[in-house]
C-alpha cells in the first residue's frame, strides 16, 4: 500500500505533523512518499491508494500561496478510487478561520472524486500531548479504508 503526502510549511509545524505521520503509517507497513508542495504535483497522486494533503493556513483563512497551484490542479484530477485525508496546523485564535486551508483540501479532494478516509485533523502549531494520539487514529483509519 502507498501513500503520498504533500505539504506546505512555513516555519516546520507542518513538517513536524508530518514526520509524525509518515512514521505512524510505516508502521502499519505502508510505503510513504512525502514532498514539500512546490516540488511535487498533484498527478503524483494517481500512483497512491492514499492521497493526504498537510497544510498551515496564512492570511485570514487563506491558503498559502506556494499551495495554489497544487489546489488548482486537483480542481481537474479524477482521483476516484482513492482515499484521501488531510492534516494540518494553525493558530485557533483565527476562530472561524482556524486551519481553514484543511477544510478547503478536504472539499476539493471530494470534487475530485477521493473518499474520505478520516476526519480532517488540525493541530494548534507543533504536535503535543493528545495531538500524537490524534494523528496515531488518523492514519489508522485511513489505513483501515484501504484494506
Ligand atoms: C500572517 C499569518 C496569518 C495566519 N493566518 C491563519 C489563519 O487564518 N488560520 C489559522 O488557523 N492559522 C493562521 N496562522 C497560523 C499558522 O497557520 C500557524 O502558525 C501554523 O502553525 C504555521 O505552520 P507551519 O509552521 O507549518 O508554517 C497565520 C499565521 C501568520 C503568520
Amino acid at each position: 500500500m502507498k501513500a503520498k503526502i504533500i505539504y506546505a510549511s512555513q516555519t516546520g509545524n507542518t513538517q513536524e505533523i508530518v514526520d509524525v505521520l509518515k512514521e505512524n503509517l510505516q508502521d502499519l507497513n505502508v510505503e510513504v512518499d512525502a514532498s514539500e508542495c512546490t516540488v511535487s504535483s498533484a498527478a503524483e497522486f494517481l500512483n497512491a491508494d492514499l492521497c493526504i494533503v498537510a497544510t498551515y493556513t496564512y492570511g485570514y483563512g487563506d491558503l498559502p500561496d506556494e499551495i495554489v497551484p497544487l489546489f488548482e490542479e486537483l480542481q481537474g484530477l479524477d482521483l476516484s478510487g482513492k482515499v484521501f485525508g488531510t492534516i494540518g496546523s494553525g493558530d485557533m485564535s483565527y476562530d472561524d478561520a482556524y486551519c481553514k486551508s484543511v477544510d478547503d483540501f478536504a472539499q476539493v479532494l471530494l470534487e475530485a472524486g477521493a473518499i474520505k478516509g478520516a476526519e480532517s485533523v488540525k493541530i494548534e502549531f507543533t504536535p503535543e500531548g493528545d495531538d500524537y494520539q490524534k494523528i496515531q487514529e488518523f492514519a489508522k483509519e485511513l489505513v483501515a479504508h484501504i484494506t
